[in-house]
């Protein structure tokens, strides 16, 4: 050979290799560029047995993912005479780890190249042999994520090349089923986590709902009972003061047990009237209207006019501004507060009663302070129940509904209602009534 035929053989085998790198390029390139654009596990691994099988002349592709729970592979997609219909595996191939050659790239993490597989006892017979197999593990971090793997019924069918083509395959495929594994977990803990808020709430609603149909039941239940009631113990107090004007030979003993009867029915009464006062409390459709404070208790002080002189009790207010509300409502709760704060007084010292009001927060907080016997604060809560009573009926009276019918009205004007004292000292109610006129 010339020199000259010499350097155009090494030419034209340079140029082969050449072409050779060109092509195995243009897979890779192609492979990537079609990777990115799958979304999900199932069609990233079909793409791969498709492509790998299809692109580089093999016989068939198997990809099998692996399954951390059970700790083996299971098949995920393949391509070949075995699988022709896409999509469709009913009983997917399981290999433990370290079985066969597949199990072996898998456990090992490398990549098994087999020439002849009559001559590897690692081989496993599916229902045809095939005489050379290459199986390459699909791993990210560290972590076994798959194998991709390719039988041939030639003798030494797969070269070098095809193990370098499918390690790269394997390593672009990695990071996108790692990431999107990754995002199918994370959209399927969402989904998980909105099941559940849903039925939390949908729990919650259903609660709410019971909550108000009992509350409704006990609302005309205390408004029956009291209604109903009133009548007999009106009959029971009217004969016993017929009891007690006809018969004059009465000792003074029964005349006076017969008068803590009469007593007695008329306290029955009175509670009677309050409970019923408290049920036919509406809490919603009711007028809705602009409230001058100052004016409400001008009105107010008028009305407990013989109580603020008999006790020489004073009130200090002015510039309280307005509130919306129902003036029937907002009424009865000054009225309550204020002749609360008249009655539980110190013995001997006039009642001073203060009224105040700022804004805050959107809100009227309005704040009425006297210097009464106070409230040990341990009663605070309990004050705001129906008929709880802190003194002896005998001392000051009163049925122990006034309170409770306070913190509802403030309820159903969507504000609050707390309160703070000294016992012995003076006590301090602080209301607060949203200012923006809210439908009721
Ligand atoms: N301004 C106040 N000072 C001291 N104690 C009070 C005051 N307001 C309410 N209380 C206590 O709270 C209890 C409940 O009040 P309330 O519901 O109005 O019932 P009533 O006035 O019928 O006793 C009262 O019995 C009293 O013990
Ligand atoms: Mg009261």
């Amino acid at each position: 050979m010339t020199p000259v035929t010499d350097s155009l053989a090494i030419l034209k085998r340079e140029n082969q290799v050449l072409r050779e790198k060109e092509k195995q390029l243009t897979i890779i390139n192609d492979f990537a560029i079609e990777l990115i654009k799958k979304i999900s596990i199932d069609e990233i691994v079909w793409f791969i047995a498709k492509n790998v099988a299809a692109r580089m002349g093999f016989f068939d592709c198997v990809v099998y993912l692996y399954d951390e729970p059970k700790d083996c592979l299971i098949q995920a997609a393949a391509h070949g005479p075995k699988n022709p219909i896409h999509f469709d595996i009913k009983d997917p191939i399981i290999i433990t780890l370290g079985k066969g050659i597949v199990g072996c790239a898998a456990k090992n993490g490398k990549s098994e190249l087999v020439h002849d597989t009559r001559k590897d006892p690692r081989y496993i017979i599916d229902d045809d042999y095939r005489l050379s197999e290459i199986s390459v593990p699909i791993i990210f971090e560290g972590k076994l994520i798959g194998v991709i793997d390719s039988e041939h019924p030639e003798v030494g069918f797969y070269s070098k090349q095809h193990l370098k083509i499918l390690e790269t395959v394997a390593a672009l495929a990695s990071v996108k089923i790692a990431n999107t594994q990754h995002a199918e977990q994370l959209a399927n803990h969402q989904k998980n986590l909105e099941e559940q808020v849903n039925l939390k709430t949908k729990e919650l609603q259903d609660s709410v709902e019971k909550l108000s149909k009992s509350n409704q039941d006990l609302e005309s239940f205390a408004y029956a009972a009291s209604h109903d009631l009133q009548e007999p113990i009106r009959t029971i107090a009217s004969y016993l003061q017929l009891i007690e004007r006809k018969e004059k030979n009465l000792s003074s003993e029964s005349r006076e047990f017969l008068n803590f009867a009469v007593d007695g029915s008329k306290r029955m009464r009175k509670l009677l009237e309050g409970l019923l006062s408290y049920s036919r409390l509406k809490r919603t459709g009711f007028e809705n209207e602009e409230i001058n404070l100052d004016d409400l208790l001008t009105v107010m002080t008028a009305n407990l006019n013989r109580q603020i002189l008999e006790t020489k009790a004073t009130l200090k207010y002015g510039n309280l501004g307005v509130i919306f509300g129902n003036k029937t409502q907002i009424s009865q709760l000054f009225q309550n507060i204020i002749s609360n704060a008249i009655k539980f007084r110190k013995e001997g010292v006039s009642p001073e009663i203060d009224i105040q009001r700022a804004t805050k927060d959107g809100y009227a907080v309005i704040t009425i302070e006297d210097n009464g016997i106070g409230i040990d604060p341990s009663f605070h809560q309990k004050i705001f129940q129906l008929f709880s009573r802190l003194n002896t009926i005998n001392k000051y009276s009163g049925s122990g509904i006034g309170l409770a019918l306070c913190k509802r009205i403030v309820e159903n004007h969507f504000g609050e209602i707390e309160i703070d004292s000294e016992k012995g000292k003076w006590t301090k109610f602080t209301i607060r009534l949203p200012l923006e006129n809210r439908e009721f």
